[in-house]
């Protein structure tokens, strides 16, 4: 395997993907909690960072158990600390080197840049600038403005960037990822899906041995396919609780459910509407309704898992942008946080934590899962959040509410897949204001409720844009709305991005 040292880039995650994409596993650490290395690991990337190697608290890392001794490549600030490190000057550049850049006078005999063709864009996106290089160095490409665009120390097979190989706008920046992690450090690219499938599987049993499991299960794709996976290793001996808490989608309880036990699944279907929609009366706060959302169905499934005898572990769908978060390069706390949907679950229920994901991105799930068999109304699923339609009606919950709230949903979901819209967007959904408007239908004056219509593009749902959704097809989920559903007599298409905005409303 690779070991990524996170140094705080925002690119940080997507160098591992690009690793992961030539079918390597790796792994990221926060540059202060560099884990034990054994011979398992093949080679070192240290990461971009926002930091300047000039700065006097500027992350640091000893290099002894690496460099020298198995290949390393520093990107941007990691090629700058290596540099900076051996002496050398790190700069305040004169001129921005940021954007597009072109490389020239390119080393092709050298491993790193086998392949790299002449004028290659590149991407750059630094203020320091490795302003020259003694001779224990090589330079091996250079752009118009930076020199030392990539570098080796002679003897060692330590390389540096300045540019990003990880952002596609490198057009060749996986070539040169691909040198390093298979030329360079010699991994054979076998970490396939398949290979992850047999040896969670394997490793599921040996962890597990004849333990019982409980799961709780949305849904979703995470859930689903950790659910696959245990149930692979232990079979029955894994109950999956699937709660209705509501807040669902229309049908969506039925035709899920119906769908985890065609798969084989051992579910329990939980009918929790009354208790979820008694904690909720009156209440119209956001926080308030999260809060009260997360209580009951940590009560439900509580009341649920115990009713299997001997239960030792907690399944969750866990995924690897939930534990890996960027690490804080400002100050000594610097922590990777667990992150659990359903904070307080793993506490309460006091079992201990199984999460055969928690290596793998989202796109990565979704392959394990279409390798296992998983049907794609699940797996090409839009994300949705666990306190569900609460966080879309705004102001204080009814069955009323949600049940047109439902209906618009339904509409406005199932027109984006006629249209060949849903699998454009990342996630959408509709909202239901707490105002009412006049219309008039027929001859008669209307006072009912505004819908509004969201829809994003996005990656990982952290920044997202409204999504520019056909005219035509607005028009008509418009006017198939206010028609079909009583009660709706305005709709209006939410054109916020995030940042400002955010995703749902509450
Ligand atoms: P925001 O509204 O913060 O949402 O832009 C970003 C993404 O997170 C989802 N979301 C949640 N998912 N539990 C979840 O599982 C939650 O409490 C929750 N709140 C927001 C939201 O749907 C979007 O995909």
């Amino acid at each position: 395997k690779i070991l990524i040292l996170d140094f705080g880039s925002q690119y940080t995650q997507l160098i591992a993907r690009r690793v992961r994409e030539l079918n390597v596993y790796c792994e990221i650490h926060p540059f202060n909690k560099i884990p034990p290395v054994d011979s398992s690991v093949k080679g070192l990337i240290l990461s971009g960072s926002p930091c300047s190697v000039r700065e006097a608290n500027a992350p640091d890392v000893d290099l002894t158990p690496f460099k020298g001794k198995m290949p390393v490549l520093g990107v941007c600030y990691g090629a700058q600390l290596m540099a900076h490190k051996a002496g050398n000057d790190v700069l305040p550049s004169k001129i921005r080197e940021y954007g597009r850049a072109k490389l020239v006078s390119i080393h092709n005999t050298d491993k790193l840049m086998k392949e790299i063709t002449p004028d290659s864009q590149v991407w750059m996106s630094h203020g320091d600038t490795i302003s020259g290089l003694d001779d224990k160095f090589e330079i091996l490409a250079s752009t118009e403005s930076v020199k030392v665009a990539a570098y080796k120390v002679k003897g060692e097979q330590t390389y540096g960037i300045q540019f990003h190989p990880e952002v596609t706008h490198s057009l060749e920046g996986k070539v040169i990822l691909r040198n390093f992690v298979v030329h360079i450090c010699g991994c054979s690219q076998d970490w396939t899906p398949d290979i992850f499938i047999d040896s969670t599987v394997a490793e599921l049993k040996a962890t597990l041995g004849n333990d019982k499991v409980v799961l709780g299960l949305s849904g979703g794709v995470d859930s689903s396919v950790a659910a696959v996976l245990i149930d692979k290793a232990i079979g029955d001996r894994l109950t999956c609780i699937f709660v209705d808490n509501g807040l669902l989608r229309k049908n969506e309880f039925d035709e899920v459910l119906a769908s985890y036990k065609d798969m084989g699944l051992n579910v329990i279907g939980v009918d929790a509407k009354e208790q979820f929609y008694s904690a909720l009366k009156g209440l119209s706060d956001p926080e308030q309704k999260r809060k009260a959302i997360g209580r009951v169905f940590i009560e439900v499934f509580d009341q649920e898992a115990h009713k299997i005898s001997d239960v030792k572990w907690l399944g969750q769908g866990t995924i690897y942008p939930d534990i890996i978060e960027s690490v804080s390069v400002k100050g000594p706390s610097a922590t990777i946080k667990s992150h659990h949907n359903v904070g307080g679950l793993p506490e309460k229920m006091k079992m201990k934590v199984v999460e055969p994901l928690k290596t793998l991105f989202k796109d990565e799930v979704r392959i394990v899962g279409k390798s296992l068999g998983i049907d794609d109304t699940i797996l090409g699923r839009h994300p949705f959040p666990g306190p569900g339609l609460a966080i879309r009606i705004l102001g204080d919950i009814t069955a009323e509410k949600v049940s047109i709230l439902q209906e618009v949903d339904h509409l406005f979901i199932s027109g984006l897949k006629r249209v060949g819209e849903y699998d454009k967007v990342w996630q959408a959904g509709a909202i239901l204001l707490p105002v009412k408007s006049v219309g008039v239908m027929g001859d008669e004056r209307t006072y009912e409720n505004v819908v509004s219509l969201r829809a994003v593009t996005s990656t990982d749902g952290m920044t997202a844009d409204w999504a520019h959704l056909p005219y035509e097809f607005l028009a008509d989920i418009s006017s198939e709305i206010i028609n079909k559903v009583k009660g709706v007599n305005r709709v209006v298409y939410d054109i916020s991005s995030k940042p400002p905005a955010t995703i749902e409303w509450e």
